[in-house]
């Protein structure tokens, strides 16, 4: 009977370890900072990337400028993605934290996407947007919301989610992400636009329509906006 409740005991401790461990998102950092450096040699910690030796860190290494330049809109999906993750600003290496600027023009959509890895909030600066999320195959439940300046909204990780201008001039936001790299999946890119294609008989069985509809979004450019 005691050996029944020790092996129980001992299976629930390793699940609960496994479950924390699979859905864990950048680990919590084990020192004050690891500015992300590419040469391992020149590296003193990992943590994630190879960490920069702190005493060499400077000001800088915690620095991104550019985030007041507008995004290039003209492209088919009418949005640009400026992000600011730990490739581009080394300090955020195991801080769990990146940034994105994201600019529409009228009508401008961002697709539907997920970020496999993060959480994502947002906030608009400028324009009217309309966004949504959909929840898992548990119920695939819409959520919607129009958004004004200054209006924040919140997408739960790796959810898919998309915003759209239904304004007549630009709109701008801001979004904080809960990971170094957050990572990002476009619905569209990745189903009709990899590289080889998906088999056209897995998706006309898969999207339940006939072979030509598939041909046809296959056959499209399938443009990235990040
Ligand atoms: C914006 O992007 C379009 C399409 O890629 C390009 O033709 C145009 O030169 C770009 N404009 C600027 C100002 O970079």
């Amino acid at each position: 009977m005691i050996m029944t409740r020790i092996h129980f005991l001992v299976a629930t401790t390793t699940l609960v370890f496994a479950l924390s461990l699979a859905y864990a998102s950048d680990p919590s950092p084990l020192q004050d900072f690891c500015v992300a450096i590419d040469d391992p040699k020149a590296g003193v910690f990992v943590n994630g990337k190879f960490c920069k030796d702190p005493k060499l860190a400077t000001a800088n290494d915690f620095f991104y400028s550019g985030l007041n330049i507008l995004g290039n809109t003209s492209n088919p999906v009418g949005s640009y993605v400026t992000l600011v993750n730990v490739a581009q600003l080394a300090g955020f290496n195991t801080l769990g934290i990146s940034l994105a600027r994201i600019d529409f023009a009228p009508y401008g959509l961002n697709p539907p996407h997920t970020h496999p890895c993060a959480t994502e909030i947002l906030i608009v600066m400028e324009g009217t947007l309309y966004l949504d999320f959909v929840t898992s195959n548990t119920d695939n439940k819409l959520f919607t919301k129009v958004l004004y300046p200054r209006d924040v909204f919140v997408f739960p990780e790796g959810l898919i989610d998309f915003q759209f201008n239904g304004g007549k001039s630009n709109a701008v936001v801001f979004a904080g992400l809960s990971s170094q790299n957050p990572g990002v999946i476009t619905i569209a890119n990745a189903v009709f636009g990899s590289k080889p294609p998906i088999s056209v008989v897995v998706l006309t069985r898969a999207f339940q329509v006939d072979k030509k509809v598939i041909d046809y979004l296959q056959a499209q450019f399938w443009w990235d906006n990040n």
